[in-house]
């Protein structure tokens, strides 16, 4: 068996970001829009940096403007998970980049993308549920409408909300509100912590807005005794190695604190964040943590059963994904 066979779990996709770029680049010219700037010589991203990926991010992004845009989006995205061996997937989606957080407008593109994630299910058996995501860097003010449009759409397939974009701005505080009105919806939560902040930003994000899973969150290996409340209470970090080591936000892949997390006790899972910018396919993910640390099959199945049990979608839905997992 390779690699690329075993089924595998992914908690951590940002629907836009997983767009291959020639999918973006298609629909750039289709619109009449000039987006050169953002592509290299072959065919790839452009970007020099962190800062400067969210800026290409965002104007890729320019070019998925309508719902039909965003359910050609969530096929093409599917139909690379699923030659990766991805059974079952939760990808964030954001309201501020579908109709700008206003309610009605969501709802329509939501529609297209649960269309296509049904259509790709019954065509190539990958199951996908969807985690609204409000955009740190676009501030308060722009979470509060995202969490209503995750309150309102909550169902079988929009499942949970949490928070991506630069942890530099602002702090987790400022964006209870928005958390807590999905927490008393009944909604799981996850936010972005602890790849760009210290050990400190993801002691805060708990603090303040109590998600059960953690994006990143590696730098929490720097605080020993935090690393040992995230094993006691059970975290969930939604680790991705091969972004984290592409960004340059840990070291190289021989350093990355994925391995010491895991054996301290921490709940770790893998996913891929936004594969095409980051040269990485959870395939890739794979081989390089058996290349690295030697983790081999049974590992591998271990942490899928980690991310099963922590991802947010139903009973039903959970168990169908577990007869996959046990099949193989
Ligand atoms: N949005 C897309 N990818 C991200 C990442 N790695 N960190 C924060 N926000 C993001
Ligand atoms: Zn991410």
């Amino acid at each position: 068996m390779t690699y690329r066979d075993i089924p595998k779990v992914e908690l951590h996709l940002h629907l836009e970001g997983a767009a291959p770029p020639a999918f973006i680049r298609g629909l750039a010219q289709e619109k009449g829009k000039d987006l050169s700037a953002i592509f290299t010589a072959d065919g790839g991203y452009a970007y020099r940096d962190f800062a400067h990926f969210l800026q290409v991010y965002e104007s890729a992004c320019t070019v998925l403007q309508t719902p039909e845009d965003f359910h050609r989006l969530t096929r093409a995205v599917l139909e690379e998970s699923a030659a990766q061996g991805v059974v079952y997937c939760e990808a964030f989606l954001s309201p501020d980049f579908c109709g700008g957080g206003d309610l009605a407008a969501w709802r329509d593109y939501l529609a297209a993308i649960e269309e296509a994630a049904d259509a790709a299910e019954a065509r190539l058996g990958i199951t996908l549920r969807g985690i609204v995501t409000c955009i740190r860097h676009f501030g308060p003010d722009k979470a509060r409408p995202a969490a209503r449009c995750a309150v309102e759409t909550q169902g079988r397939f929009l499942r949970g909300f949490g928070m991506a974009g630069a942890e530099t701005v602002g702090r987790p505080g400022d964006f209870a509100w928005a958390f807590d009105c999905a927490r008393e919806a009944g909604m799981p939560l996850t936010c972005h912590a602890g790849e760009w902040g210290g050990a400190e930003m993801v002691a805060d994000t708990l603090r303040d807005l109590a998600p059960a899973r953690v994006g990143h969150g590696v730098n929490a290996i720097t605080d020993p005794a935090l690393v040992e409340t995230l094993a006691e209470r059970g975290t969930v970090l939604e680790v991705c190695p091969g972004s984290n080591v592409f960004l340059g936000a840990t070291g190289g892949w021989p350093d990355h604190p994925i391995k010491r997390l895991r054996d301290a006790g921490v709940k770790v899972t893998v996913s891929t964040d936004d594969p095409p910018f980051f040269h990485t396919t959870m395939t890739r993910e794979y081989e390089m943590l058996a290349q690295t640390f030697g983790w081999d099959a049974a590992d591998f199945a271990a942490l899928n059963q980690v991310a099963l049990e922590a991802a947010f979608c139903d009973a039903e839905t959970r168990a169908a994904v577990a007869r996959k997992l046990e099949a193989a």
